[in-house]
């Protein structure tokens, strides 16, 4: 039936009528806060691209997780940045490496918080790349030092199941309640899976980035983790952003190879993805608002262009309306305050 018997405008009269009738909320039950994680004490060093982001010496990121665990905030997931970097991610799986020092503080101080780990190796070696490299047979030949050009050079994806499995069993030993692996090698959910059991964390479970793109919006993150490839790109393992049938094979590969979660990432630029997923998938659904989107806001805002605090909202909204149950979000602790 058509104006004027019907007049929408009607439920809109009133912010009690219009929250009576509103069809998605955000609370902070729903937040995942990322933090970057490094050595030394006292250390809280803003990133440059992201500002109100920070690197945060372990003391300090038990401080940080304190604080929006106190907002409601339930969950923190964690990056490491390294002392040194190699060939073979020691940084990942080492017993003392930067995020097994941070989740154990965590966990023995701030009570009732998940403590996520993030699983890749790219953070953590010294090309950047979230797998083993192996130079193809012509590039040996190439002048010492230099980088591999893209054909001379492979990201080898089964031997770097071994490494993100050693890792994740290292972080469930630190005490990490959740396993969210974002390197995107096939098979990893499998292979992370099945070491977490015969370690005997059969009760950790995996959040899997299960459709993720080889996206421009990674770009402060890469500078917020240090995690830049020194040669090439990523294409090679993270997905075309072209793809909607193959983030749906990718997400029902993870099903099947046992995540308890699936991650879509970025959010904003792939809420069709996100809605879809929602649809088809029965199991909790997380979408990344990455580095760039919450980068290109805060830069907005700065030059008075638009309100922070709305537009941090709405994009928030949109990512829940699309179907997103989690959502992890730089602005976590700032969205828990206006929630309050
Ligand atoms: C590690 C990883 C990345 C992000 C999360 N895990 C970077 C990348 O894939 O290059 C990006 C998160 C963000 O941009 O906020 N592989």
């Amino acid at each position: 039936m058509a104006f004027p018997v019907n007049r929408p405008r009607r439920l809109r009269r009133t912010e009690t009528l219009r929250s009576m009738v509103r069809e998605t909320r955000l609370t902070p039950e729903a937040f995942i806060y990322p933090l970057f994680v490094c050595p030394g004490t006292g250390v809280r060093k803003e990133v440059r691209s992201m500002p109100g982001v920070f690197n945060l010496s372990v003391d300090e990121a038990v401080k940080e997780v304190r604080e929006a665990r106190g907002l409601g905030v339930p969950s923190v997931i964690l990056f490491g940045l390294p002392e040194t970097k190699d060939e073979v991610a020691t940084g990942a799986w080492a017993e003392d490496g930067i995020v097994q020092k941070a989740a154990r503080a965590i966990k023995s101080e701030v009570r009732d918080v998940i403590v996520m780990g993030d699983v890749c190796l790219c953070e953590y070696m010294s090309h950047g790349h979230c797998g083993i490299v192996k130079a193809s047979p012509q590039s040996l030949g190439a002048a010492a030092g230099a980088p591999p050009a893209p054909a001379e050079y492979e990201i080898v994806n089964d031997a770097s199941l071994e490494l993100l499995a050693r890792t994740s069993v290292s972080l469930a030993r630190a005490g990490v309640d959740i396993i969210a692996p974002s390197d995107m090698m096939d098979g990893r959910v499998g292979a992370i899976r099945a070491a977490l059991d015969k370690a005997g964390y059969e009760s950790t479970p995996i959040l899997s980035y299960a459709a993720k793109f080889a996206s421009g919006f990674y770009g402060p993150f890469r500078e917020a983790a240090d995690s830049t490839p020194q040669f090439g790109d990523r294409r090679s393992y993270q997905m075309d952003p072209a793809n909607f049938r193959e983030a749906m094979l990718e997400i029902a590969l993870d099903v099947e190879e046992g995540a308890d979660m699936i991650m879509v990432k970025p959010a904003m630029p792939y809420l069709d993805v996100i809605a879809a997923a929602r649809e088809r998938f029965d199991l909790p659904l997380a979408a990344y608002q990455v580095s760039g989107e919450y980068a290109m806001i805060e830069a907005a805002a700065r030059n008075n262009w638009i309100d922070r605090d709305r537009v941090m909202m709405e994009s928030l909204i949109s990512i829940r309306r699309a179907g997103a149950s989690m959502i992890l979000t730089y602005f976590a602790k700032d969205a828990a305050k206006l929630l309050a």
